[in-house]
């Protein structure tokens, strides 16, 4: 029996993978290397190049390998392109998710993992928010994967399959080991942006408003060591496997890091006392979302980077790893 994991020369999916090998795991990568690096692929598991809509490619994969998992990353990520760009969300989220679904169903897959968002909230209070909250996402990037969501709750209803949606708040950090981290070229998150900065890489960055109803008036997001996060997908896989139920989980840690206070330790973290305009709003940016955790911790996750230090630390490094490559993607 082998899990295959699709999106697996991405940023998460690759941690993914680790996590998988290093406990053992016999594990099929399934990517398009649109925005993955087969670098990135530990050299433990198989890896494929291939849409996860090419029906004949999957369900020969499910075939080969005994296909007992699937864990979906694969897909686009960037929530301002899917504003300009819809059709290519609901093209490679949406559509492409649907044909993997039935694929699996077919193939007999007994387990379905889905990387879902936190932009299925949309607006949201100061308050952390619980998996019960109304889901009214904003952009067609969070639409996009609550389509996904539903369409699972409804093939797991009508076929014996379980599923885990896990929605992430805002992942970052790298391997511990850095076997892997946070390599697209262009990346626009701020932690990445942030260490890219200190290390000379970008002239400035900006600090996108700070007028939101919040303590300093930047926004507040709840950062989450992409280790942990692929830790709470090993724990559903396992919950799954052990014939639980189908669940939803945030992933977050329940506390939330202005953007300031993300820049302040940017700084200590590296000694680099960078450029920083603070600029206008970013369109669609809520002003806070923090996840309310006690769903996955129930279910015995028990993070171990919950520091913002570290999780800087990790992707500072890593980002210094990045540039003594000779195949570093450009920054923009
Ligand atoms: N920010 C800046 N300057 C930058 C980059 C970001 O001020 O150069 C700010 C943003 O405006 C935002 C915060 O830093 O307030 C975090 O922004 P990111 O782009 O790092 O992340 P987002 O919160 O926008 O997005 C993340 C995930 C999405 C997910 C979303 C759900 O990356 O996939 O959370 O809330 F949909």
């Amino acid at each position: 029996m082998s899990i295959l994991v699709t999106g697996g020369a991405g940023y998460i999916g690759s941690h993914m993978v680790l996590n998988l090998a290093d406990a053992g795991e016999s594990v099929v990568v399934l990517d398009n290397l649109v925005t993955g690096f087969d670098w990135l692929v530990d050299h433990r598991v198989r890896f494929v190049k291939g849409n996860v809509a090419d029906t004949d490619l999957v369900a020969h994969l499910i075939a080969e390998y005994d296909i007992e998992a699937v864990i979906h990353f694969a897909g686009s990520v960037v929530v301002p392109e899917s504003v300009v760009n819809p059709l290519k969300y609901y093209a490679n989220n949406t559509a492409a998710t649907r044909t993997l679904i039935e694929t699996c169903v077919r193939g007999g897959v007994s387990h379905f993992i889905f990387s879902s968002t936190a932009a299925v909230y949309g607006m949201v209070g100061l308050e952390p928010v619980s998996e019960d909250n109304v889901l009214n996402p904003v952009s067609p990037y969070g639409k996009s994967k609550l389509m996904s969501e539903w369409m699972l709750a409804d093939v797991a209803a009508a076929h014996p399959m379980t599923y885990g949606v896990l929605r992430y708040f805002n992942v970052a950090g790298a391997d511990p080991q850095m076997r892997s981290g946070q390599s697209t070229a262009g990346a626009t998150h701020l932690i990445k942006v942030a260490v890219q900065t200190a290390l000379g890489l970008r002239d400035a960055m900006s600090v996108f408003g700070d007028d939101y109803p919040t303590p300093d008036g930047t926004c507040v997001r709840d950062y989450i060591h992409v280790t942990d996060l692929v830790a709470a997908h090993a724990l559903v896989l396992d919950h799954l496997r052990k014939g639980g139920e189908s669940v939803t989980m945030n992933c977050g840690y329940g506390r939330g890091f202005s953007v300031d206070a993300v820049v302040k330790t940017v700084k200590e973290v590296t000694g680099v006392d960078f450029a920083v305009e603070h600029g206008p709003r970013r369109a669609g940016d809520p002003a806070s979302i923090v996840a309310g955790a006690d769903r996955i911790r129930a279910m015995g996750w028990q993070p171990e980077y919950d520091d913002l230090e570290r999780i800087v630390e990790m992707a500072y490094t890593w980002e210094k790893h990045l540039g003594t490559r000779n195949d570093r993607p450009s920054v923009f």
